[in-house]
């Protein structure tokens, strides 16, 4: 029996809580994906409802908030990017006592860290982060269930992130990792690396958890005998389109491909949070192509669509992680 007790808590960013209340909302979320997979219902939440604000565009975020809430017998509501007067023409602390009064929870994806803190200050319900530029806490414990199933431990797991280390993702992994005994390496140029403080900081959670965290700016050093190879788009969301080029020039050497794969253990997973740039199937991926001349960004299609990739299994594990946030939070 865990003595984890997480009613009523916020869930802004993976720093705020320790490993056993990592691994218990782990624990929590393979359960519900059990009883989802058996037909078992879990709608232990009926008569409550959550505000889900979204400044920012979504696919998977979104639809697992809906869907986990709706399993668990919850209404929501989905307030858009253009939808409210969010931070326009109503303050974000006038907006968390108002929707306290109406949902029992509120997820929030936007832009400053400091939005959704505030938020939480103000509101006297849960606030769940759904993506900040700093941080995307409900993505790690979708990474973190991927990876016990395929490699079957977290411990130990020599985990490479390559790309774009200074915003959301590798931030959140960074810490992620350092907390649950992993090693992580961040894989790009050095103008790429991510905060020195939060690097520091990450030292000293590693330190007692018998992890570890590098940066590194040689592939093959960074991905020999690597167990899972990680990397995000290039360009995140809100960013201005004229940063491409220089993205592109810095990162391009850092893309995930076949070399970089065949460098790590023979039983190296691919991940990616997606969405990805690994074809011309996108607008976006289309214009770059016009742009720039590549068919392929942070990823090749080989790898993407290789028997090494398990992005799809990261996503579905969003829903089912999602829903262990809310439940030990609501207290289901
Ligand atoms: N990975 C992720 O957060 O995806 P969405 O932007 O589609 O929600
Ligand atoms: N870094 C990306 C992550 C998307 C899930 C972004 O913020 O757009």
């Amino acid at each position: 029996m865990s003595t984890v007790n997480l009613k009523g808590r916020d869930f802004l960013k993976m720093l705020d809580f320790s490993k056993e209340e990592i691994l218990y909302m782990l624990d929590v979320a393979a359960s519900y994906k059990k009883k989802k997979k058996e037909g078992i219902p879990h709608d232990t939440l009926h008569g409550k409802n959550v505000a889900l604000i979204f400044e920012k565009t979504s696919t998977r975020t979104r639809c697992s908030f809906e869907v986990a809430a709706h399993d668990l017998g919850m209404g929501t509501t989905y307030l858009d990017p253009s939808g409210s007067q969010i931070g326009k023409k109503e303050s974000i602390e006038d907006t968390a006592r108002v929707l306290s009064g109406m949902f029992d929870g509120i997820e929030y994806r936007g832009f400053g860290q400091e939005i959704v803190e505030e938020l939480a200050e103000y509101a006297t319900v849960p606030v769940w982060n759904g993506l900040t530029n700093e941080s995307h806490p409900t993505q790690m414990l979708a990474d973190m269930l991927t990876i016990q199933e395929h490699l079957g431990k977290l411990e130990g797991v020599k985990f490479v992130y390559m790309g774009d280390a200074r915003y959301n993702m590798a931030n959140s992994l960074m810490v992620t990792c350092a907390k649950l005994g992993m090693h992580f390496v961040a894989c790009t140029s050095k103008e790429y690396f991510p905060d020195a403080k939060l690097v520091k900081q990450c030292e000293e959670i590693a330190k007692a958890s018998g992890g570890s965290v590098s940066l590194e700016e040689n592939v093959m050093k960074a991905t020999k005998d690597a167990d899972v190879l990680y990397t995000d788009v290039w360009v995140s969301m809100g960013e201005p389109d004229e940063v491409w080029a220089e993205r592109i020039k810095a990162l391009s050497p850092y893309q995930v491909n076949m070399k970089a794969v065949e460098n790590a253990k023979d039983s190296v997973i691919f991940m990616h949070c997606l969405p990805a740039f690994h074809d011309l199937k996108t607008t976006i991926g289309q214009k770059v192509y016009e742009k720039f001349g590549l068919s392929e960004l942070e990823v090749t299609d080989e790898v993407f669509e290789s028997s090494h990739s398990v992005v799809f299994d990261e996503a579905e594990n969003r829903m089912h992680t999602i829903k262990a946030v809310m439940a030990v939070t609501l207290g289901a």
